[in-house]
């Protein structure tokens, strides 16, 4: 594993981490997942101070179901285009099946998380939460996504 990746408990973190992790938590209760069950909340602290939420938006068309994370950035974005973000919780829960570990972003979300460190040219530290106090903070998107594509290939 990466060497910035740090596994913590909640307990240990700042207050100002541990208030963005409940807003995550607390946005699992609007995920909208009928067909998988499984409930992602996600909340975005920008570098003004502010903090937005988001979790997964679900379709009967399933292709076109959106991750909790990406509707938090998305939130941020459209209605603070200017600001940069500085963190990014990610938490879930499964009713049906208690996470024991982290939830771990998917691939796509790791781009778009990669595309706002470019836009804004700074890097977004990543909270990782499951049903547990287990936590993972990593510094940056390139540890959870070495050698990915962007702008400079364009
Ligand atoms: N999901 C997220 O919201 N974020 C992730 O990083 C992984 C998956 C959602 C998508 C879908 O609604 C459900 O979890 C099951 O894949």
């Amino acid at each position: 594993m990466s060497k910035s990746m740090n596994q913590t408990q909640y307990s240990e973190l700042s207050l100002l981490d541990k208030s963005l992790v409940d807003k995550a938590v607390s946005m699992t209760d609007a995920a909208y997942a009928p067909y998988s069950g499984f409930l992602v909340g996600a909340a975005v602290q920008l570098k003004n101070g502010v903090v937005l939420g988001g979790c997964n938006q679900e379709n009967a068309s399933y292709p076109l179901c959106m991750c909790g994370e990406r509707v938090a950035l998305y939130n941020a974005a459209a209605n603070y285009p200017n600001e940069p973000v500085d963190t990014l919780a990610i938490v879930a829960r499964n009713p049906k099946n208690k996470l024991t570990q982290p939830v771990s972003p998917c691939g796509a979300c790791r781009q778009v998380i990669a595309e706002y460190e470019s836009r804004y040219g700074s890097g977004i530290r990543i909270i990782l939460k499951g049903e547990t106090d287990d936590v993972i903070i990593f510094d940056n998107i390139k540890e959870l996504l070495p050698y990915g594509f962007d702008d400079t290939f364009l």
